[in-house]
């Protein structure tokens, strides 16, 4: 049985992610190659529970490096429980988010460094990689005011700020943000780079155009 496509979604919190997903699995759908879709973290039920550890805003005490332990553990989790097993099965895999957060995020933001990273993910993760990386990367100023707006309104309604991350400095973003370019430079065959403010129907179908360039040359391959 050929292995399944692991595709995954990464960008800075407000890159709209989470709705290329939604039409990504919907056009996916419609060719009859139902994706199994999962978010980092969380994703298994182990995963959601360290996702509240993680962005809840009690926990502001959080070592950098508890952080990034917990940010594998969820991952480790997950590619046991459903992204093995599913790529096993010949399945489409569609990630919101990766091992290249953990880079990005507390490589750069936290400024651990891209080395211990993927040390970790060559441990823990026994190295597996995406066969597709779509990275979101709006403009900056956009993506933060997106996420920021977002983050008010939850706290408005719920009477919590559920996510930790949005409440960083812009200089934290700033380091979130090189670090996904140097990653997007160094792994150009794996990483598909979707810049600039575009229009939710003009990121959709760049992602489209990429998806069905790599699945045709996988199922050719295989
Ligand atoms: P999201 O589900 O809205 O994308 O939020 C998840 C948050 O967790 C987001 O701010 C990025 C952060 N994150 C990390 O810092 N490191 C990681 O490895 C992952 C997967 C997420």
């Amino acid at each position: 049985m050929p292995r399944g496509v692991f595709i995954t979604l990464e960008g800075l919190d407000g890159s709209g992610k989470t709705t290329q997903i939604r039409r990504l699995a919907a056009w996916l759908t419609r060719r009859g190659q139902e994706p199994v879709l999962l978010r980092q973290p969380g994703g298994t039920e182990i995963g959601d529970r360290i996702r509240e550890l993680l962005l809840d805003s009690r926990s502001r005490s959080l070592d950098s490096m508890t952080e990034m332990a917990l940010m594998f553990a969820d991952r480790a989790q997950a590619i046991a429980e459903v992204i093995q097993p599913a790529l096993n099965q010949g399945k489409i895999v569609v990630c919101d988010r990766f091992t290249d957060s953990t880079e990005a995020y507390q490589g750069g933001g936290r400024r651990l460094g891209s080395e211990v990273v993927l040390k970790l993910h060559r441990i823990i993760c026994h190295d597996l990689q995406p066969d597709l990386t779509l990275l979101l990367l709006p403009s900056f100023e956009s993506s933060l005011a997106r996420a920021r707006r977002r983050n008010d309104r939850m706290e408005t309604e719920t009477g919590r700020n559920e996510n930790r991350f949005e409440t960083e400095h812009d200089a934290f973003y700033r380091r979130v943000w090189e670090k996904y370019h140097e990653i997007a430079d160094r792994e150009p065959d794996r990483v598909v780079l979707i810049e600039g403010d575009l229009t939710i129907d003009e990121v959709h179908e760049q992602i489209v155009e990429s998806v069905s360039e790599r699945i045709l040359s996988l199922a050719e391959k295989s």
